[in-house]
């Protein structure tokens, strides 16, 4: 085992560390639990680089835990939209709330924080860690990379993953907890990379057995990739004096809550040929209208990825508060704060882009 490992990537943090607008300096007192956390739960959705502007802007506006848990969904759901993975967001809202009730203290254990909602095993041992300085195992997908290689571990994940935490428990020390963490979370993401690993100037080379081998990037085995499975889907841009037809989409499952375009269900690409070919998707249009084909959006879902055709019309008459149905009438110049999941915004471009060209057969 290399012994050292802790105490050789605690002096390349001391000068290598990232600044981040979450993260205490090296060596520093912890930073508060309530930034942690959020940045922790913003950091499983998506990159250090996207999670920046999301962190900054949800701590302007809601500094503390019982700030963010008086907020309502709405607006919350709305500043998450974008990050994805909405089910995240809801049970963010409810740990903070969680918290708030308790006296807006978070546990400082991770038997404490993993009873809260939406704390995981990794998420309870980073926090514990870099909040609190408590000793714990934090493994994320830089760490598993970076102890994978470094103890040359060749089991194909997942089944590795038992594996590569007894690794990374082995060299976790009981000082300083927090920055290794950190720094083992950064030496992945800077010189520890997938696919180019810079060998020649890690701190952890002279005791890795990872780079022995000749081909430390092979590592970590990566399972066998199952193809993702596509469906295909429509949406509805309903269009009727300035304002567009917006609906919320059912509470459980995928984009839950969310404000979003109507559209018919998503289906695999080889079921339902029958009623596809026969109504172009159209049956679920929320008007009889003369549809026109804007464009379609490619997106990709954890589970399958989506091939969705938007189409647009104009609703005849004066937009009237209360004759949405289930929906509202969004005013189509203010489309960007409606707060629409990524998908839904892709394909509002698609028909606002579309808005401002003739229709084909228009008179110039
Ligand atoms: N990924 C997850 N948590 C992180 C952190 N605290 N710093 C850098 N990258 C991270």
């Amino acid at each position: 085992m290399f012994v050292d490992a802790a105490a050789a990537l605690l002096s390349w943090y001391d000068v290598h560390a990232r600044t981040l607008p979450w993260r205490a300096p090296p060596g520093a007192p912890a930073a508060d639990p309530y930034r942690v956390w959020l940045s922790e739960v913003m950091l499983q959705q998506t990159t250090v680089a996207a999670a920046r502007a999301y962190f900054l802007r949800f701590t302007e506006r809601w500094p503390t835990v019982e700030s963010l848990a008086a907020a309502g969904e709405e607006a919350v759901m709305a500043a998450w939209a974008g990050l994805g993975y909405y089910a995240r967001a809801r049970n963010m809202l409810a740990c903070a709330r969680a918290v708030a009730a308790a006296g807006g203290r978070f546990p400082d254990t991770e038997a404490g924080l993993i009873a809260l909602p939406g704390i995981g095993r990794y998420t309870a041992a980073a926090i514990a860690a870099i909040a609190f300085g408590r000793r714990a195992v934090v493994v994320d997908a830089n760490v598993e990379r970076v102890v994978a290689r470094l103890f040359a571990i060749e089991t194909p994940l997942p089944a590795a993953r038992a594996a590569i935490h007894a690794a990374a428990d082995a060299i976790t020390p009981d000082a300083r907890a927090g920055d290794f963490a950190q720094a083992m979370m950064d030496l992945g993401a800077t010189i520890c990379t997938p696919r180019a690993p810079a060998c020649a100037i890690c701190p952890l080379r002279e005791g890795c057995a990872g780079v022995r081998t000749g081909a430390p990037e092979r590592l970590p085995v990566k399972p066998a990739k199952r193809a993702r499975p596509r469906r295909h889907g429509t949406a509805f841009w309903l269009e009727r004096d300035g304002h567009v037809l917006l609906h919320r989409r059912p509470a459980k499952g995928l984009l839950g809550g969310m404000r979003a375009l109507p559209s018919g269900p998503w289906t695999p690409a080889d079921a339902d040929m029958a009623d596809t070919a026969a109504d172009g998707g159209m049956a679920d249009a929320p008007a009889a209208a003369a549809w026109r084909a804007v464009g379609r959006v490619e997106h990709v879902f954890t589970h399958f990825a989506l091939d969705l055709a938007v189409v647009a019309a104009e609703a005849e008459g004066r937009h009237a508060a209360g004759d949405a149905g289930e929906g509202e009438w969004w005013p189509v110049d203010r489309i960007a704060e409606a707060g629409l999941p990524t998908l839904f915004a892709k394909a509002a471009t698609l028909a606002c882009a579309a808005r401002s060209r003739p229709a084909p057969g228009d008179q110039p």
